[in-house]
C-alpha cells in the first residue's frame, strides 16, 4: 500500500500531483452524495496513520497475512517455476515481498509503483539486502497498462498483489485490473494475491472503528489535507468518522458525516453540508473464497491455491494464467 507519502511528496513536483487530488477533490465534493477517493488517504500523515492502524489489536488484515506467507512459504515456493520474475504491483513496505524472496528461487524483481523515487530507495535497499537479486524497477500507474523491462521478457512471470488492495476497487473495477494483469504478465503466469475475507461483521466493525481512534484520525486526516495543500478551510472537528458495513454489497464502506449544517471553501468554491451529511470515502470489499475465485475465473485466471490462517480472517490465493 502507500505507505511510502514521504518519498511520494517528494517525487513529483507540487503543481503535478496537486492538480490531479484538486479537480478530484472539486469534482467529489460537487457530488451527490459527495464522495473522495481512497487513494488520497495517503500522504505522509496519513501513510504514518496506516502504518499505525497495521499494528491495532482489531486490524487483523496485515498481521494475518504476514502469518499466512510465512506459514505457507513452502506451498508458495512450491508453485513459482525457477528463475520467476516477481513483479509486484504497488510497491509499498518490503516486509511481505522479502518473505516471498527468502522462500523462493526468483531470478529477478520487479516493482511496479508511480512514486519514482520511493522505488529507487527500495530497490537499493533490497539489492543490498539480496545481492543476487536483480531489481528493475518500473515507475508506472499499475492500474493502467504498462510494459515490463526487456531483462525480464524471457522469464516466467509471478505477480504479487498483497495487503487486500483489491478490496478497493468496484468488482467490475477488480476484474479490469486482473485481465491487465494477466496481459502484462503474459503466457503461462502466476498471481499471488492477497484477500480479506468475509466474516463475522462484529469483527470487521471494530477493525475499522478501533477503540483508539486510529481510523478515526486516518479518515478525518482527509480533511485536514485538503486543508494543508488546497487551502481548504474545513473545521475538521465538525466531523466525524463512520464506517458500517454492507452486507449486501460485502463491503465495509467508511463515511465523514458532518456534525452540523455548514460551508465549507475549497479553492475558491463553496460546498454546503446538511446536518448529518455524509462524504463517502472509501470501500473495503470482503470476499468469500468461492467469490474470489469467481472473480478470478472470469478475468483471465485459473485459482489454483487458498491458504488462509485458521481463524479465515485473510486469504492468499494463487492463480495461473488461462491462456
Ligand atoms: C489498505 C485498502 C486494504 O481496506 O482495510 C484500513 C485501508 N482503511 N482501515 C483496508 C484501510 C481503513 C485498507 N486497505
Amino acid at each position: 500500500m502507500n505507505v511510502y507519502a514521504p518519498a511520494l511528496a517528494k517525487a513529483h513536483p507540487f503543481e503535478e500531483q496537486t492538480s490531479a487530488f484538486a479537480s478530484d477533490v472539486l469534482n467529489g465534493l460537487s457530488k451527490h452524495p459527495k464522495q473522495l477517493a481512497p487513494k488520497y488517504f495517503y500522504d505522509a500523515a496519513g501513510s504514518e496513520l496506516f502504518e499505525q492502524i497495521t499494528l491495532l489489536p482489531e486490524y487483523y488484515p496485515t498481521r494475518t497475512e504476514l502469518g499466512i506467507l510465512r506459514d505457507h512459504g513452502a506451498d508458495i515456493s512450491a508453485i513459482v517455476p525457477k528463475g520467476s520474475a516477481l513483479v509486484e504491483f504497488g510497491a509499498g513496505a518490503t516486509t511481505k515481498v522479502r518473505l516471498l524472496l527468502e522462500t523462493c528461487a526468483f531470478g529477478a524483481y520487479v516493482p511496479v509503483d508511480i512514486s519514482g523515487d520511493f522505488l529507487k530507495a527500495q530497490a537499493d535497499a533490497l539489492r543490498k539486502d539480496f545481492p543476487g537479486l536483480a531489481v528493475y524497477p518500473v515507475n508506472a500507474d499499475f492500474t493502467a497498462a504498462f510494459t515490463l523491462p526487456d531483462a525480464v521478457a524471457a522469464m516466467p512471470k509471478v505477480g504479487f498483489f498483497p495487503g487486500s488492495t483489491l478490496g478497493n476497487f468496484e468488482p467490475h473495477e477488480a476484474c479490469a485490473f486482473l485481465r491487465s494483469a494477466r496481459e502484462i504478465l503474459g503466457r503461462n503466469a502466476r498471481m499471488i494475491i492477497g484477500v480479506d475475507l468475509e466474516k463475522n461483521e462484529r469483527v470487521l466493525y471494530e477493525a475499522y472503528n478501533d477503540k483508539a481512534g486510529v481510523t478515526a484520525r486516518f479518515n478525518l486526516n482527509l480533511l485536514h489535507r485538503i486543508n494543508r495543500e488546497l487551502g481548504g478551510n474545513f473545521d475538521v472537528s465538525a466531523f466525524t468518522h463512520r464506517a458500517i458495513y454492507n452486507r449486501d454489497r460485502h463491503r465495509i464502506e467508511m463515511y465523514l458525516i458532518s456534525r452540523k449544517a455548514q460551508t465549507v471553501r475549497v479553492l475558491g468554491r463553496t460546498f454546503s453540508f446538511r446536518a448529518g451529511e455524509s462524504i463517502h470515502t472509501e470501500n473495503s470489499y470482503k470476499y468469500s473464497p468461492e467469490r474470489f475465485a469467481g472473480l478470478a475465473r472470469g478475468s483471465g485466471w485459473i485459482p489454483s491455491h487458498c491458504w488462509s490462517d485458521a481463524a479465515g480472517m485473510f486469504s492468499v490465493h494463487a492463480l495461473v494464467a488461462s491462456d
